[in-house]
């Protein structure tokens, strides 16, 4: 009743983790019903080990949390050696997420992960905001282009572009990145902010500044998805504040064939699982399917 296709992939359901919020590997899915899952989107990998920011590098306000984590990860080798083999046979499809501050970081990575047997879709984080350096490729959509024409060359595994929704107009990435080659989009990252701690006089986090997530900025990734899904004709992923059903059917209404869990799942492990049940009985009460809501917004 859930089930949900992208590209040539077939998902259980349209729920999917958020990159960096349900770890490095598929330690997480002891918490989940492989049935309630559509795909496990593990965190971004770099050629090179990150140490990420210094801490405090999380805090929660009273809409989400801001964090700057700054992509840490152990680096493409290790990922090579010791993440890889665990996600073949695994019950649900793995979405392995590439990072890096030029296109030759992106190429490197994805030019790995076409070659695991484990991974069964790439998504490509052109939208961090808590790295320095490189071309600002979330907000260009001439180098957004030239990074995903790059990977496509690499990898005919289903590539998914995520979008970063701190520009003035996100149409223009969004085409950029379905001409050159984008299977789906996900909209949208983090947006950037800041907490202050005022007796301090600094910011709360280390990095000064942080990408905000949660239910605060829901709003304003359902415009995003809204824009992109009338902009281009590829399916749109939706990331931002989903925390229940209905901000999944929200976020399907607006556009989205599937919807990334982040934040939401820091309060309860399990509630990709809640949001299924949920999901399930909803259309069935309604006796509607996805296909009917998708995209039904009226504007
Ligand atoms: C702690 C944290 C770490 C994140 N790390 C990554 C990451 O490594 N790569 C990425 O593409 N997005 C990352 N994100 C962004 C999430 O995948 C998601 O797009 C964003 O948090 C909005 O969704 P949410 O409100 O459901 O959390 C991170 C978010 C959080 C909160």
């Amino acid at each position: 009743m859930l089930s949900t296709k992208i590209a040539s992939l077939d998902f259980a359901t349209p729920l999917m983790t958020g990159s960096g919020t349900f770890g490095h590997d598929p330690a997480a899915l002891r918490f989940l019903n492989p049935a309630d899952l559509g795909a496990l989107v593990l965190k971004t990998v770099t050629p090179e080990p990150r140490h990420g920011n210094p801490v405090p590098r999380m805090a929660e306000f009273e809409g989400g949390i801001v964090n700057a984590i700054g992509l840490e990860n152990k680096g493409l080798a290790y990922w090579q050696d010791t993440v890889a083999p665990t996600l073949e046979g695994l019950p649900v499809p793995v979405v392995a997420n590439a990072g890096g501050h030029c296109a030759d970081d992106f190429v490197e990575v994805v030019k790995a992960f076409q070659d695991m047997n484990g991974v069964a879709a790439i998504e490509l984080n052109l939208s961090c905001p808590n790295v320095q350096g490189g071309i600002l490729y979330s907000t260009d959509s001439i180098g957004l282009a030239k990074v995903v024409t790059a990977c496509r060359e690499v990898s005919d595994k289903p590539m998914f572009v995520k979008l970063s929704p701190n520009v003035t107009d996100i149409r223009p990435l969004a085409k950029a990145a379905a001409d050159s080659g984008a299977d789906a989009l996900t909209v949208c990252n983090t947006l950037i902010g800041m907490l202050v701690d005022w007796r301090l006089r600094q910011p709360v986090l280390a990095n000064g500044i942080g990408g905000m997530s949660g239910p605060a900025v829901k709003p304003v990734a359902m415009h995003m998805v809204s824009q992109c899904a009338a902009a281009v004709d590829i399916p749109i992923i939706a990331s931002g504040g989903a925390a229940c059903a209905d901000d999944v059917l929200e976020f399907v209404v607006a556009g989205a064939t599937a919807v990334q869990i982040g934040t939401a799942a820091f309060l309860n492990p399990a509630v990709i699982s809640q949001i299924a049940s949920d999901l399930r009985s909803i259309l069935a009460q309604e006796n509607l399917t996805l296909a009917d809501l998708r995209g039904s917004l009226k504007l």
